[in-house]
C-alpha cells in the first residue's frame, strides 16, 4: 500500500559544536518517504544515520533546511506539537533499550495506547492484535526477560507501530541478532509496511538492504542517490 509523502526533508543540515569546531553530522539532506515503503539507511559508523532518524522523529531540530513530517513543519512547530506527533504517529525502535522489564509484552505494547487515552481493555486487545502481526502473540503475557532477543525486538516493533502510528524508525534493529532472528525482524518490518506504515531503518547489515524497497546511502552526513535494495546489496555491486 504505497501512499503519498509522509516525510519530506529539504536541504537539512545538522551541526554540533565541539569546542571551537563545527561537526557537520548532516549536510544538505533531501529526503522523501512515501506511505508503505521500507527504506534502509546504510552508511559507516559516524556517517549520520542516528542523527537523521532523530531529525525525522522530531527529537533533534535541524540547524538548516526544512523538514515536514505528516504535515507538521518540525523546524518551527512547538515542542508540544512535536511530542504529540511522536506519541501518536511515530514509533522508534532503539537497538537495545526498548521494553520495560516489569511489564509483560502485551502491557508494553498497550502502553502508548493507554498514554494517548485508550481504555485498558481495548488497549490490551489492540496490543495482542499487533503482537499477532509480528508473530509473538502467544508470548503476550511473558515478561521481556522471559523471551529471546529476537522476540523482544519484534515486540518492540509492535509497540512502535501499535495504534495509528504511520512511521517506524528503527536504529540497527538487527544489530545484536543472529541472521535467522534478524530475518524474522525484517519480515516483521515488511509486514507492518504491507499494512501501510513507512519504515526508515538504519543498518550496517546488507540483509536489511536486500529486504528493503530502496536503500539510501549516507557518507559524512550526505545522502547519496538511492537504489533498488536487492540490486545494491548484491555481491556484484
Ligand atoms: N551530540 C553530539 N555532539 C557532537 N557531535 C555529535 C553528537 N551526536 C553525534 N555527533 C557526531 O555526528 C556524527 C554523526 O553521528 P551519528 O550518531 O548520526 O552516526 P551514525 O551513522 O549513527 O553512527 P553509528 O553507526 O556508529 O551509530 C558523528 O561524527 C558524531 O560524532
Ligand atoms: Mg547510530
Amino acid at each position: 500500500m504505497l501512499g503519498g509523502c509522509v516525510a519530506v526533508a529539504t536541504g537539512v543540515g545538522v551541526s554540533f559544536r565541539d569546542g571551537p569546531n563545527e561537526v557537520r553530522a548532516l549536510v544538505d539532506v533531501d529526503l522523501e518517504l512515501r506511505g508503505g515503503e521500507f527504506v534502509a539507511l546504510m552508511g559507516p559508523s559516524g556517517s549520520g544515520k542516528s542523527t537523521l532518524l532523530n531529525v525525522v522523529a522530531g527529537i533533534m531540530r535541524p540547524t538548516r533546511g526544512t523538514i515536514n513530517v505528516l504535515g507538521l513543519d518540525l523546524a518551527t512547530a512547538s515542542a508540544l506539537r512535536i511530542t504529540d506527533l511522536r506519541l501518536q504517529r511515530i514509533g522508534y525502535v532503539f537497538q537495545n533499550i526498548n521494553l520495560l522489564p516489569d511489564l509483560t509484552l502485551a502491557e508494553n505494547v498497550a502502553l502508548p495506547l493507554e498514554a494517548t487515552g485508550t481504555r485498558q481493555r481495548r488497549a490490551r486487545r489492540l496490543a495482542i492484535d499487533q503482537l499477532e502481526v509480528v508473530a509473538v502473540a502467544d508470548l503476550a503475557d511473558r515478561f521481556p526477560g522471559e523471551v529471546s532477543g529476537g522476540e523482544r525486538q519484534r515486540a518492540a516493533i509492535a509497540r512502535a507501530v501499535v495504534g495509528d502510528r504511520r512511521i517506524l524508525l528503527a536504529d540497527e534493529p538487527t544489530g545484536a541478532l543472529d541472521s535467522d532472528t534478524g530475518d524474522q525482524v525484517l519480515a516483521t518490518i515488511r509486514a507492518v509496511c504491507a499494512r501501510g506504515a513507512t519504515a526508515l531503518v538504519s543498518t550496517h547489515n546488507p540483509r536489511v538492504g536486500q529486504a528493503a524497497d530502496r536503500i539510501l546511502s549516507i557518507r559524512n552526513g550526505r545522502l547519496r542517490a538511492s537504489a533498488d535494495g536487492a540490486a545494491l546489496a548484491s555481491p556484484a555491486s
